[in-house]
């Protein structure tokens, strides 16, 4: 018998913009003729499936089903296209682990802890991976420009811990300009990161599992023609992404090796992306984080990368579905 997805997207945060294309992407590619497929918008108003008439079922929160016409449709996995808050964070992951529904993405634990980049790159480092020397910060307790200049070397980027999309980030090149970037860092999240800046070529990677291996995608350079791949240069043009990278063997097996190491250091599921930075002098990649829900709409990295290796996305997608119920 077929069994029965849940496409989740939409989510709370800014990022539920990229979320509807993400699902938009998944659901052109999913193959029909192997699952059946309900899209579910998890949105601030309440979780919905609209259907082609434009009525809105609500969803049960009881046992995440939906009911059309008085049949019950209970799912047998979920699919995760949900970037930011809830379904990256581990608080989705958490809800379906207690109504033991198998989904997409990474556990509760590897969401959370991936979610927060300081964490990320503190377990990166324990297993041996290459991260930049940073500092974390928290709004209640006061750390002064002087003593971030005292601790880290300039130019350094200061990041909203939790963010995504580059949004409340900078990079600062003089200790003068240390507190207009914590006060924008400050306005969009709690909790700080203030990261030494590494210089070099910029990669992302996904990784993927299926049948109980993991596989790197083909490696994105991303070449940014701002000063750093921010919001504009992600969404809006000013970067030039080459899939796959024009680059070295030897560099090329050295970020893949990373990707895999921190695929399963991190116990991931499903597909990610992993940012990494290659620095010459050092001869090593920097990661800089993890998404355990990358980007997915038609112009995005991953299907870029998988269309590269030269995997339909519906061999892809029927992939992730098939490892959820392989765990
Ligand atoms: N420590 C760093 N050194 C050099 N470049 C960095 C550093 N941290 C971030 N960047 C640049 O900023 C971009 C966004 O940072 P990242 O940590 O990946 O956050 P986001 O969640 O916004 O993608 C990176 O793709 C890279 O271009
Ligand atoms: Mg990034």
């Amino acid at each position: 018998m077929k069994k029965t997805i849940a496409l989740v997207t939409g989510g709370y945060s800014g990022e539920s913009v990229i979320s509807y294309k993400t699902a938009a992407t998944i659901q052109q590619h999913i193959d029909s003729s192997k699952w059946n497929h309900y899209l579910i918008d998890i949105h601030p108003s309440g979780w919905f499936h609209s259907l082609a008439s434009g009525e809105k079922i609500t969803v049960d929160k009881n046992d995440f089903s939906i009911t059309i016409d008085g049949n019950k449709i209970l799912f047998d996995a979920v699919l995760i296209a949900l970037h930011g808050t809830p379904g990256e964070d581990g608080k989705l992951q958490g809800y379906l682990d207690c109504l033991q529904i198998p989904y997409s993405s990474c556990d509760t634990a590897t969401s959370a802890l991936t979610f927060n980049k300081r964490y990320t790159v503190a377990v990166a480092a324990f297993a041996g991976l290459h991260v930049a020397k940073s500092m974390h910060l928290f709004n209640d307790t006061i750390v002064t420009p002087e003593e971030i200049a005292a601790t880290l070397t300039l130019p350094v980027f200061v990041k909203p811990n939790n963010g995504g999309s580059s949004i409340g980030m900078s990079r600062v090149n003089e200790p003068a300009g240390l507190q207009l970037a914590l006060d924008k860092a400050f306005k969009e999240d709690s909790q700080v990161l203030v990261e030494e800046f590494i210089s070099g070529r910029e990669f992302t990677i996904g990784v993927f599992k299926s049948k109980g291996n993991i596989i790197p995608l083909p490696i994105t350079e991303v070449i940014s023609k701002k000063e750093f791949f921010d919001y504009e240069a992600k969404y809006e043009g000013a970067s030039q992404e080459i899939t796959p990278a024009q680059v070295e063997e030897s560099i090329a097996n050295q970020v893949r090796a990373a990707a895999a190491k921190a695929y399963s250091v991190f116990n991931c599921r499903g597909v990610v992306r992993i940012d990494f930075i290659y620095n010459e002098a050092k001869a090593q990649p920097y990661m800089l984080e993890i998404n355990t829900v990358p980007g997915q709409s038609a112009a995005s990295i991953v299907p870029q990368q998988v269309r590269a290796m030269g995997w339909s996305l519906q061999e892809f997608y029927s992939a992730l579905i098939e490892d959820c119920f392989n765990r």
